[in-house]
């Protein structure tokens, strides 16, 4: 195994889209940054220097970070920021990992223009369990606004519905001919003739769930989230912040230009966001006179196509990378996910944007959680987070006024070592409904299972998927409906757990789950940098 080090110089930097320079921040003056490249096995060690006037903290996002949470990167659950002039080294393993995943920082909205992808090779040796690329290429979607993000953060926490849509989707940091001024920013992939390409295709966009399409070309689903799939073929993919999906396309079409695009699959009622991104599949030795193609993208709101495509993907589970899915559970929770707005007697207009779990809305302390855990700091957080919520309701019936009194606090479950969890995340109606992925820090999990309505504990879990389930990182709990996870708790530390909509995570929607230390000495919490950024 190698050690692959990586400088990370965070600057702010100016940069021109859609006719309007702006200063945004940066890795190394570059947008999006920098992909880290490392084999399974590897040590990456990243250096990452603040010269911005903002606070920093970086996150790799779907990196297991086994018993090394202080690599995690999440504000002020694992570390506190790194301070202007400071740095702070990354220091973390890639073991039993192979495939896609991105980097971004996590503290405010920087992540709008601080993010990159991770490639993890195989080890030498061991080939792709599917037919070897000629080509691969990293396809980041993102957002872009012309305002200063801090800004649309702000007025998102604060005002709120309806939505701070961004100005602008992205692909590598481009939006294409599509939107003004744009020409030039537009990416181009080429792409040969009769060839096989890899897409690593990132959603990093803060708050869109995106669909993704090549005009005139399937692509051949083969990963998502840095685990092997089952593969199918598919003329358009849906992705959701925070997920990762590898698709092959062979390149069999007449030589030309095709537009890849991405727009969002928006399920909240107004205004609709129908923004496209493009960039350009272009063959090699295609003048780029040649108008290129759209492709059929699925209508925004196709909630039946968004669910009939997450019931394609399931794990490879082959003899050489089975599915271990829990079979036996330990701890069963149920956490209802609330939205709206609550009655807040200080507030202007006296109501406030209020997202929660279990009817909690998560408040961010001021020391990092895994310190306060490791260090016994008391009076940081509870662990009395509820295992389902104070009332059962009709979760989807009509729209309730009567649960909306939201409680605050910094409330995490505590898991023992090695027990298995199933989590079932029911979304509900209490103001408005909207899919939400959620995303699980240090582990993967099995999504055993999904559906619409209120979630049936005497039927459903009859028709688990206990064999092949998808095994990812970021799952999104359909609108009106309800997935189940399963996932073991052998990885100790507070490992932070939230929906991956910035604007939602921003108004509380976001719990922890503090994993015990198991009784081996190689089980438990290892100690943290010498170099950690002090609160
Ligand atoms: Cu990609 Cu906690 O995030």
């Amino acid at each position: 195994a190698a050690v692959k080090k990586y400088q990370f110089d965070i600057q702010v930097k100016n940069v021109s889209r859609l006719c309007h320079a702006k200063p945004i921040v940066t890795v190394n003056g570059r947008f999006p940054g920098p992909t880290i490249y490392a084999k399974e096995g590897d040590r990456v060690l990243v250096n990452v220097t603040n010269h911005a006037q903002y606070n920093m903290s970086i996150h790799w996002h779907g990196l297991k970070q086994y018993r090394n949470g202080w690599a995690d990167g999440p504000a002020y659950i694992t570390q506190c920021p790194i301070q202007t002039g400071n740095s702070y080294v990354y220091d973390f393993n890639v073991t039993g990992q192979r495939g896609t995943l991105w980097w971004h920082a996590h503290i405010f909205w920087l992540r709008a223009t601080v993010y990159g992808a991770i490639v993890i090779m195989p080890k030498q040796g061991t080939p792709f369990p599917f037919p070897q690329p000629d080509r691969e290429e990293v396809i980041l979607l993102g957002e872009w606004w012309k305002a200063d993000v801090e800004e649309v953060e702000k007025q998102g926490n604060n005002l709120g519905i309806p939505p701070n849509m961004s100005d602008a989707h992205t692909i590598n940091g481009k939006p294409g001919p599509l939107f003004p001024c744009s020409e030039k920013h537009t990416f181009a992939m080429e792409v040969e003739r009769g060839k096989t390409h890899l897409l690593r295709i990132i959603n990093s966009a803060l708050n869109d769930d995106l669909f993704f399409a090549i005009a005139n070309h399937s692509m051949t689903v083969v990963e998502i989230d840095a685990v092997y799939t089952k593969q199918f073929s598919t003329q358009s993919l849906l992705i959701a912040p925070g997920q990762t999906t590898n698709v092959l396309v062979r390149a069999n079409q007449i030589p030309g230009r095709y537009f890849m695009a991405a727009r969002p699959f928006m399920d909240v009622p107004i205004p609709v966001d129908n923004k496209t991104a493009t960039a350009i599949f272009q063959y090699k030795g295609i003048p780029n006179t040649v108008i290129p193609k759209l492709p059929n993208l699925p209508a925004p709101n196709d909630s039946s196509l968004a669910l009939s495509y997450q019931d394609k993907l399931k794990s490879l589970n082959s003899a050489q990378y089975p599915a271990n899915v829990p079979l036996k559970v330990d701890r069963n929770l149920f956490y209802t996910i609330g939205l709206g707005r609550n009655s807040c007697p200080f507030c202007v207009n006296g109501t406030r944007l209020t997202a929660s779990l279990n009817n909690i809305s998560f408040v961010m302390p001021r020391v990092g959680l895994l310190q306060a855990h490791y260090f016994d700091i008391k009076g940081v957080f509870k662990t009395d987070f509820p295992d389902k919520p104070p009332t059962p309701f009709n979760y989807t019936g009509a729209p309730l006024t009567a649960n909306l009194r939201t409680a605050r606090g910094t409330r995490i479950s505590k898991i023992p070592f090695n027990s298995t969890v199933e989590l079932v995340l029911q979304d509900t109606n209490l103001l408005s409904v909207e899919s939400h992925p959620f995303h699980l820090h240090g582990y993967n999990f099995f999504v055993v299972g999904m559906g619409i309505g209120n979630f049936n504990p005497a039927k459903d879990p009859a028709k688990y998927n206990l064999v092949d389930p998808p095994e990812r990182n970021t799952v999104g709990v359909p609108t009106g409906g309800w997935t189940a996870i399963r996932f073991r708790a052998d990885n100790p530390g507070v490992w932070f757990f939230h929906c991956h909509l910035e604007l939602h995570t921003g108004w509380g929607l976001k719990t922890a789950f503090l994993v015990e230390d198991g009784p081996g000495s190689n089980q438990t919490v290892l100690p943290p940098p010498k170099d950690l950024p002090p609160c």
